[in-house]
């Protein structure tokens, strides 16, 4: 069963990610923009923990779990994978916490239909590849757990390609798909 033994290879188990902004934390908090939707508190740093890290005192903390990708297909998985890097490389000092909600329109679509929006219409993936290897990224989902936003995505990149991160942004936010976003937060960072 050699799909079942490559299946196991490439699937990451669950990883619960906290970003808790405050007073300490590797990164440190350069801007915090409400895009669309209420924004979020100021706070000097942001302190990422993966897995079972608590925070202590934060201005505000924001919890995702890492997941299985819903809409990719396999020949997209192959080419992410021959180019996405890995995320704590030393030269990417620059990172983007961007937490997104979508609307209830959206949730009452119907897998194909959003497929049909998110990349035969937008190219969010095609748009996307476009831009690696230099902006790295991990995709958490929260909208299960609760919380205030159904994704939080995370992008690291040197700030040498800071011009080309802010071009990706402006074409994904010009697509079909963020007709279906109705809060969106820009957090910029920089590792101190
Ligand atoms: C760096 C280049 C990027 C690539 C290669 C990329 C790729 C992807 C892929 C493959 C997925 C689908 C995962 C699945 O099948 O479930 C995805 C989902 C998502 N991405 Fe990106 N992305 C990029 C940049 C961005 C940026 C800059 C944002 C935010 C401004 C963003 C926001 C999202 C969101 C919110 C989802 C979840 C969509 C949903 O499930 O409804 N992505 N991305």
């Amino acid at each position: 069963m050699a799909w079942a033994a490559e299946t196991l290879f490439l699937m990451a188990p669950p990883l619960l990610v906290t970003f808790a902004a405050g007073l300490s934390g590797v990164w440190r908090i350069d801007r915090i923009e409400a895009v669309i939707g209420s924004g979020l508190l100021p706070a000097a740093r942001l302190a990422v923990f993966e897995g079972s890290g608590h925070p202590g005192p934060a201005t505000w903390v924001l919890r995702g779990v890492t997941s299985n990708t819903r809409y990719t297909q396999r020949q997209e998985l192959d080419t992410l994978a021959t180019r996405q890097e890995a995320l704590g490389r030393p030269h990417a000092t620059r990172a983007a916490l961007i937490p997104i909600r979508k609307t209830d329109a959206w949730w009452a679509l119907a897998q194909d239909e959003r497929r049909a929006i998110f990349e035969d219409r937008s190219r969010h993936i095609g748009v996307g590849l476009e831009y690696l290897p230099a902006v790295a990224r991990r995709l958490h989902h929260c909208r299960d757990l609760g919380e205030p936003f159904d994704f939080l995505t995370w992008f690291e990149y040197a700030p040498e390609d800071a011009g080309a991160f802010e071009e990706l942004v402006r074409r994904l936010r010009q697509t079909e798909e963020w007709r279906y976003v109705d809060r969106e937060i820009d957090i910029r960072l920089t590792r101190a």
